[in-house]
């Protein structure tokens, strides 16, 4: 193994931009599928994964609605988020923070309750099994309407305590930020945190819209920004995180080679740039395999590594304390084997 690919694997990593349902293994699904007594359309996981071919996000999203539709009681929530945390500590990450689409499930007619039990059992078992910090984010769907994302907030006020933040995912051309204005006021003034899906396929505009119009605190992906230079010296300026998600963006055509990736030219345009999985069983890499691939394609340095590790930090939800600690192991100088 070359070093810097051991450096990576020794980076203490945050997590702030995965799907929970996109981290449905094939394995995991059809013995969801075989528990909860569903057929599903592929022969094996073999030809389900040859499935896993999309030239842009709506042949993903396709596919992973109908992924979903295996999760149905406490406990098939609970597997899902659990054996996502264990292949988390595996990579060396220390914070999680997951989205979860409930109208995803409640549409099918699961409860919305039933949902957020078995993922924060799980959240609750990483931090006593691995001490991860496990938090969850609830996403809207934005091709669906701001009436359902209102019924979507009221479902979640009873489990402020479970829920940090509201996040807004799915297919993102035609769905500007602002369709959710209202909404997103309202989870603002109950107190959750505010982060939306910008700038993936969308333009530079709705980026503007994400943070002037919803106020969220960190764009997920934003890789579009740079087509706008005022608005890339108003994220560096007012230092707004960005979930960059490199695999992602390579299996939904968003870059056409990994080389191409803007993630370099992002740093060196002073952004707060991460880098996450996104959808790690669709996309073919948890978060480890995202540093690894991004550091080899753009041939990123160890201090470039090391920084975008570090700003993962940085853009957590962290109290001071948690933070200032986290950060104080990047400023002790690695050991020599
Ligand atoms: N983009 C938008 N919505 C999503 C994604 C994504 O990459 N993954 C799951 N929902
Ligand atoms: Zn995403």
């Amino acid at each position: 193994m070359s070093d810097i690919k051991a450096v990576i694997r020794h980076l203490p990593k945050c997590e702030l931009h995965i799907h929970i349902e996109g981290s449905l293994e094939p394995e995991l699904m059809f013995a969801l599928a075989r528990r909860n007594g569903i057929t599903l359309p592929y022969d094996s996981v073999d030809a389900l994964r040859r499935a896993y071919q999309f030239s842009q996000l709506q042949d993903f999203l396709d596919i992973y609605y109908q992924g979903m539709s295996v999760l149905i009681t406490e406990q098939d929530f609970f597997d899902l988020a659990w054996a996502y945390l264990q292949r988390a500590q595996a990579d060396n990450v220390k914070h999680v923070e997951m989205f979860f689409d409930p109208q995803g499930h409640t549409s099918r007619g699961v409860a919305f309750e039933t949902v957020v039990a078995g993922l924060y059992r799980a959240c609750r078992q990483a931090k006593e099994s691995f001490g991860i910090d496990a938090t969850m984010i609830m996403c809207f769907l934005r091709h669906l309407d701001e009436a359902d994302a209102e019924r979507t907030l009221d479902q979640a006020l009873a489990h402020r305590d479970k829920i940090v933040g509201v996040g807004l995912d799915s297919s993102e051309r035609g769905h500007p930020p602002s369709k959710f204005k209202n909404v997103f006021r309202r989870a603002g003034e109950a107190g959750f945190h505010l982060f939306a899906h910008a700038g993936e396929e969308g333009p530079a505009d709705y980026v503007w819209e994400a943070i002037d119009v919803l106020g969220v605190e960190r764009v997920d992906h934003g890789v579009r920004s740079l087509e706008d230079p005022v608005l890339v010296r108003r994220l560096a300026r007012d230092r707004i995180p960005l979930t960059v998600c490199p695999l992602s963006n390579l299996k939904l055509g968003v870059v056409s080679k990994l080389a191409d990736h803007p993630l370099q030219r992002m740093l060196d345009s002073d952004l707060v740039v991460t880098v996450n999985s996104d959808d790690p069983a669709y996309f073919g890499g948890y978060v480890g395999e995202n540093y690894t691939a991004i550091q080899s394609a753009l041939n990123l340095s160890e201090a470039e590594v090391r920084a975008v590790a570090r700003n993962g930090f940085n853009a957590a939800l962290m109290d001071d304390d948690e933070r200032a600690k986290a950060l104080a192991v990047f400023d002790t100088p690695p050991k020599k084997a």
